[in-house]
């Protein structure tokens, strides 16, 4: 990515390892006519004003609610994410999550570590079945819909809940709440806005039934993490597996303290493979902007 870019312009790399504060960023924008953004840079008005000179920013990934969209418009600033390029990986990731937590590796992982195994035994660590069973998918777009044909191998049903009006053969579309009566493993697929703010909040929890898992590769917010470490404990549910968080890198500290829960560190996408197509296509937004191009992957 930094080759095809370094023959369109002069660049600033800020190598990973150390967080860019929000000030340096104001301040290293300055002047320039692109900024490449990751899901942790908080690109809102004070950033793209300093960005005097900016013409696009494109970020490295397919949420957007880190950039303040509507204002960056308003300044005539393109913005772009990396769509397509990261569903199967993140699609991947939702069902090692789903596996995971329905046949608890992790706690069997943690335990035998622990030199806690011991021996095989009928009714040891016992998991949940699920062929047969029903996957609820909140938000049926594109990684959605990768998660529901990779849940035709394992013999689930399909429902789903989406904003649009759209039929997908062989599955059922279900308000959120008859979605979360009936699913015995509910995956969150919607991207972060005001309206899915804490969508799974403790009244939708107690709609769960007692023996279904929550699993989100989403955004962090749109589950009320107090509410869940509460589920969790209570066992309103039977466990969960979350790729995001609220405040990432922070997690809910009593999440840390529950073996029915599955924490991974915000993986969805990474893969070797899948990372360097999302900076390829962030590389080309910003080249053809710069080149007076459409972008190829613009949002909003
Ligand atoms: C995305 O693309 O939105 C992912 O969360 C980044 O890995």
């Amino acid at each position: 990515m930094l080759g095809r870019l370094e023959q369109v312009g002069t660049l600033d790399v800020h190598r990973e390892g150390t967080d860019l504060s929000h000030d340096e960023l104001c301040a290293r924008v300055r002047g320039k006519q692109a900024l490449v953004s990751v899901v942790t840079s908080r690109v809102d008005r004070e950033v793209i004003d300093a960005g005097g000179d900016l013409r696009v920013i494109a970020n490295v990934a397919v949420g957007y609610n880190n950039i303040d969209v509507a204002y960056a418009r308003t300044r005539g600033v393109i913005v772009t994410n990396t769509p397509d390029v990261l569903t199967d990986a993140t699609a991947d990731l939702t069902w090692a999550l789903i596996l995971a937590i329905t046949r608890r590796v992790c706690e069997g992982d943690r335990l035998v570590r622990a030199g806690g195994w011991n021996g095989w035994t009928l009714d040891f660590m016992l998991g949940t079945q699920l062929n047969g069973k029903q996957l609820g998918i909140v938000g049926m777009g594109r990684i959605g819909q990768a998660v529901a044909r990779r849940a035709q191998a394992f013999g689930m049903s399909i429902a789903f809940t989406s904003r649009k009006d759209i039929s997908v053969e062989g599955t059922a579309r279900l308000p959120l709440d008859q979605l979360l009566m009936s699913s015995d493993v509910v995956s969150i697929h919607v991207a972060l806005s005001s309206e899915t703010r804490h969508l799974i909040d403790q009244r939708a929890l107690v709609r769960m039934k007692r023996s279904a898992y929550l699993v989100n590769t989403s955004r962090g917010p749109v589950v009320d993490e107090a509410a869940l470490a509460w589920a969790l404990r209570e066992r309103v549910i039977s466990g969960a597996a979350l790729d995001v968080y609220e405040n990432e890198p922070a997690v809910h500290p009593e999440l840390l303290t529950l073996e029915n829960v599955v924490l991974a560190p915000h993986l969805g996408s990474g893969t070797a493979e899948t990372r360097t197509a999302m900076a390829d296509l962030a590389a080309s937004n910003v080249i053809a902007v710069l080149s007076g191009k459409p972008p190829l992957t613009p949002v909003g």
